[in-house]
């Protein structure tokens, strides 16, 4: 476990090991703190910094904010990218420290998986099966069980997570409901550059060309936001329309759904999902919106 000197803005304490962690959270248990918890795969950005944010602005003095960093072999599929997958262990630290986070946790494969993949697993349920699970099927179970395996780590009282991978979101609520986790989820809005595309590790993959055709995610997305008011089914033309004109944006999938990702309503809050490749980089985005009249009095109430 290393404390850094308290020069400049002040460093978090850095456990590597279960026992670091531990200890380095025994002290806010003791004086009865929460700890508010950010699981990370590092590559820190913009996004995640929101999300430290909004743990601290969440926090009081005798609370901690945890980040961990973990790259986790199980949720990457046998042809995914990670070894591709961005470390950057030092810049990381030094997002967590500007952003006065109180322990970083980067352990080991090994210290997460001793003994290799967990013979109990958690079995995401049919969830799983669509959208992202639909290219990636193995994915939701081996991100709910590195989460499940932080949340006993960490015993979080409070857990922060981005909207950007909604579909994980909605079933880290799921697990923690079902499973009677009792910590209180928090879903935080998505980061955007100034042009709208959605903050992502994955973006420092795309050249400058193909930043430009990113564009057309976020183009869809408001286009079907926009369309909500007239319904479904506008909602998904227009949000098509823009796709059919961004080429070299190779769509895997547009979906609108319930905001539980159960079936779209034909009227009131839903969610529009949407990832496609661009280059060999697959993104995805996601959007709320309002469907028919309750559409027409959001769109009213947005630009009173
Ligand atoms: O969203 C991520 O970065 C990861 O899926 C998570 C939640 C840290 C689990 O590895």
């Amino acid at each position: 476990m290393t404390a850094f000197p308290q020069a400049g803005p002040r460093r978090p304490v850095v456990a590597e090991t279960r026992a670091e962690l531990g200890e380095a959270l025994a002290a806010v248990r003791a004086r009865g703190g929460k700890v508010a918890f950010v699981p990370t795969m590092g590559a820190l950005h913009e996004g995640h910094a929101t999300l430290v944010r909004e743990a601290a602005s969440r926090t009081g003095g005798t609370d901690a904010v945890v980040v961990s960093i973990f790259v986790n072999p199980m949720q990457f599929g046998p042809h995914e990218d990670l070894d591709r997958y961005p470390r950057t262990f030092d810049t990381d630290l030094e997002v967590c420290a500007a952003e006065g986070v109180d322990v970083v946790f980067a352990p080991s494969v090994d210290e997460v998986y001793p003994g290799g993949e967990p013979q109990v697993t958690v079995e995401p349920g049919p969830l799983a099966e669509v959208l992202e699970g639909r290219t990636r099927p193995t994915h939701f179970r081996g991100v709910l069980t590195v989460v499940a395996k932080l949340f006993g780590l960490v015993r979080p009282d409070l857990a922060f997570f981005g909207q950007k991978d909604y579909q994980q979101l909605v079933l880290i609520r799921r697990m923690v409901a079902d499973l009677c986790m009792g910590i209180d989820v928090v879903g935080v809005e998505t980061v955007r550059e100034h042009d709208g595309l959605a903050l992502s590790s994955r973006n420092r993959y795309l050249d400058e060309e193909q930043r430009v055709l990113a564009l057309g995610l976020v183009r869809a997305l408001r286009a079907g936001a926009e369309a909500g008011a007239g319904g479904p089914a506008h909602a998904l033309a227009a949000a098509r329309a823009v796709l059919q004109d961004s080429p070299g944006v190779a769509l895997d999938y547009l979906e609108l759904t319930a905001p539980d990702l159960g079936p779209a309503p034909d009227e009131g809050e839903a969610r529009l999902l949407i990832a496609a490749r661009v280059g060999s980089t697959r993104l995805i985005d996601n959007t709320p919106l309002c469907l028919g009249r309750a559409g027409h009095h959001h769109e009213r109430a947005g630009s009173s």
